[in-house]
Parts: structure tokens; sequence; C-alpha cells
């Protein structure tokens, strides 16, 4: 039976999904994002030019590529025209090759103004979201208020629009006032509303399927990161929607015995935007030096990214929650001066050391592994069993640690710097 792929984040998000789903996609027909919505930057670079798509799928850039936006996908209409504008700018025409499931929710103008507001209410405890308006769009979602892109078509779409505005200024009246201007904001968003409706939109649930049944090869691209997911996360600092490969099933409408391949991405180290948990952060010169070196600034808000060093129990959990069948190493470049590199392999608290991450993380300190450095630089290899003999110990040992094989390494951003195994 053909089966559909599956490729997503591991860790905290910008694993650089953006860039495997490019490699990957020769041998996929249609790209298909199933959850998340602009909160998502996946950065695509072309020599020495690079390009961040937020809601559009990776696969945008290949030619005889479908790409579909699934009912899972919150949209932003101002978001999403302004990227469809800047892809055609590049001479891509989009709608030839982009399809938008008409369950897809949408995210108003109010949805942003909601999340500064929640946000600063938070004060301290904020989430860190990206105030793209995830959160609020979600929320209008499972309250069962939301407004859907099918909505867009119907001839009392501006009496909907209004009344779920008015709830949203109801609920704004009793939360800090964000600096926002509606107005210019709402004409941006109808006027993108309208050239929306230009594009294609269907019922991704029979499209996906009936492809499916005529054989022909799907990849189900993933947003954010597994340790951002809304039930097994670091709740509440987590995105709203359900990251991991169960969400392929709600988000396009897949049966789960038709998952094929799941394609895990992970990056040597670990970043985080955002609030939350990070068990193995660095706040000393070594974080700085991953962050300079990998370039680790958001693709979506610009904010410095928490860094640190891999954490395997945490990586464990999401090969098991996904059911990854091939891990895709990321920036294994970015490690290459580093004279020592350490992995977590546990976590301390209390005096008892437990290699699960536990459900109150307080107070916990991780465990490591220490490797020696390999002291090379990775980016030109090509060849698995070229590269230094230090830096295949330590894919080893995520290999014998996740049980899972290390597919695919990334040594560069460039789209041909990858070792296929
Ligand atoms: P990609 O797809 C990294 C984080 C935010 C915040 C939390 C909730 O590029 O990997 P939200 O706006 O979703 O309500 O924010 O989730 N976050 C991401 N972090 N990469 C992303 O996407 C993210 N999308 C959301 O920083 O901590
Ligand atoms: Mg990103």
């Amino acid at each position: 039976m053909n089966k559909i792929d599956v490729v997503l984040g591991l860790q905290w998000g910008d694993e650089g999904k953006g860039k495997m789903v490019d490699v990957l996609t020769p041998g996929y027909k249609i790209v298909a994002r199933f959850q998340g919505g602009p909160n998502a930057g996946h950065s695509l670079v072309f020599g020495n030019e690079s390009f961040v798509l937020h809601t559009v799928p990776s696969g945008i850039f290949r030619e005889d590529t479908a790409n579909v936006i699934g009912n899972g996908v919150v949209i932003d209409p101002t978001v999403l025209m302004e990227e469809i504008r800047a892809i055609e700018a590049m001479g891509v025409s989009v709608p030839e090759r982009l399809l938008v499931s008409k369950r897809a929710h949408l995210i108003l103008p109010t949805h942003r103004m909601l999340d500064a507001a929640s946000e600063s209410a938070l004060g301290k405890g904020k989430i860190g979201s990206t105030l793209r308006g995830i959160g609020p769009a979600y929320a209008d979602k499972t309250g069962r208020y939301g407004l859907r892109a099918g909505d867009l078509l119907l001839p009392d779409f501006k009496v909907k629009y209004n009344a779920l505005k008015e709830r949203h200024l109801r609920q704004l009246s009793g939360l800090p006032q964000p600096d926002f201007d509606l107005e210019s904001a709402e004409q941006a968003w109808f006027d993108a509303v309208e050239a929306m409706k230009g594009l294609k939109f269907i019922d991704s649930e029979w499209y996906i399927n009936q492809a499916l049944d005529e054989g022909i090869p799907i990849l189900a691209e993933g947003a954010q990161g597994s340790l951002l997911d809304i039930d097994f996360g670091s709740y509440p600092f987590v995105t709203s929607s359900n990251t991991m490969a169960a969400g392929v099933c709600t988000g396009l409408g897949v049966a789960p015995s038709r998952i094929g391949r799941v394609w895990g991405i992970f990056k040597a180290y670990c970043t985080r935007v955002g609030s939350g948990p990070f068990p193995t952060e660095l706040f000393d010169e070594d974080g700085e030096r991953l962050r300079q070196v990998g370039h680790e600034f958001g693709a979506t808000t610009g904010r410095p990214r928490r860094t640190g060093w891999l954490d395997l129990p945490t990586l464990k959990y999401s090969v098991m929650m996904n059911g990854v069948t091939d891990l895709i190493m990321m920036k294994s470049d970015v490690l290459d001066g580093f004279d020592t590199v350490k992995a977590a392999v546990a976590y301390r608290s209390g005096g008892q050391e437990s290699d699960t991450i536990p459900y109150d993380t307080a107070g916990i300190t991780p465990v490591y592994k220490e490797f020696p450095g390999w002291k090379t630089d990775l980016s030109g290899f090509r060849s698995y069993d070229a590269l230094p003999a230090a830096f295949r110990d330590y894919v080893r040992f995520i290999e014998t640690g996740t049980g899972c094989p290390v597919t695919i390494i990334s040594v560069s951003p460039d789209r041909d710097a990858v070792i296929l195994r």
C-alpha cells in the first residue's frame, strides 16, 4: 500500500526542516503541511541566497511538485499573500503549485491582538509566543468559533468575520491593550483575502487519499518540533498544535495505517526560542559559540535562540512518540571547532538519576557524556566513511542511544551539502 512519508522536527523547532524538505522533494510529487502556521520559519538556501517560508510548504521551488496547505494548518491571509508575492518575484507561478484546504482555519488580525495581550498579561510567565496569533486561532478552532478558508467564498463571510471580531474585542477589554493598529491591519487582511480567492481551494482529505491510492509519493512537512507538541511538549511552553506524527492523521485526514517512513530531524546540539524548560541549556562561552557559529537567530522573529548540548533522553522520547524510521542530523559542522563535545544521557534530581525526562523538570541537572572533538571542517565531506572517526563515534552513540539509524547528515547550509548513507 502506498503510504505518506513524514518529515518533522524532534527538538524545539528550527532543526532545518526547510532545507531537508527541499532535499527530499525530488522523491515526492506532493508536499503537504499538516499543522502550525506562520509561527514556522523554514529556511531554504540556494547558493548565497536564502528564502524563509512560513505557511507555504517547502516543495514550492521544485517544478512538478504540488504543495498542499492542509486542514490542520492555521492561515493568516496577510502573511500568506506576502509570502506568495515574494515567491512569485523569484519567477515561480504559485497558484499552479499551491492548494489550500477549505478546512484550514484563518488567523484574524484580532487573533494577533489577543496573542500579544495574553502574553503581556502573563508577564514573566509568558510563553514567548511568536505573536502570530497561533494560540488564539487554535483556541477558536477547538472552541468552535473559528473561520475557515472555505468560508472566504461564502456570501456571508463578512458577517461571520464581524461576529468573531466582536467576540475578540470583548475578550480584549479585560486584557492589557496591545499597541496595534487594527484598522490598517484589517485593511491589509481584507486585501489579502481578496487576493487569496485566486488560489485553489480543495477538500484536501480527498485529494491526499486519492493521490495515495494512485501511488503518488507524498511528503508531510511538520512545523515546530516534537517538544513543542500541545500534548507531549513542555506544557504550557508549547505551541497550540500536535507537532508529532499523529498530527498528520488529523491535519491531513490520513488513516494511521497509511503513515510510512518518518524522517526525524535533529540538530547535533539543541536550541530553543521562547520560554520553558531546556535542561542542557548553556549560559557560557560554549553556548555563545553555538549561537554565533550556528547563526542561531529566529527566522520568524529574529530573536537570539537559546543554545545547549544534545539531549539524548528527549531525543529518544521524540523517536518513540513519532515512530521515527530515519534520523537526519543537521548542523554537525557547527561543532567542528570544539575540543570537547557533550551530550546529556540522563538527568539527576534529588539524588536520583533517570534516563527519561520527568514530568516536573524543576531543579533537574543533566548528566553528560563527553566526546573528543573532531576538529575538522566537515563542510566538504560527501562520504560517510571518509568522515573523522571521532565524528562517526558521536553518530554511533546517537544511533545506539535512540535505536534508530542516522540516514542523512547535513554538513553545511547548502542544498548539496548532505551525506546520504
Ligand atoms: P519552525 O517550524 C521554533 C515556539 C515559540 C514559543 C512557542 C509558542 O521554524 O521550527 P506560538 O507562536 O506557536 O504560540 O509560540 O513555540 N515556536 C517555535 N520555535 N521554531 C518554530 O517553528 C516555532 N514555532 C513556535 O518560540 O516558544
Ligand atoms: Mg524555523
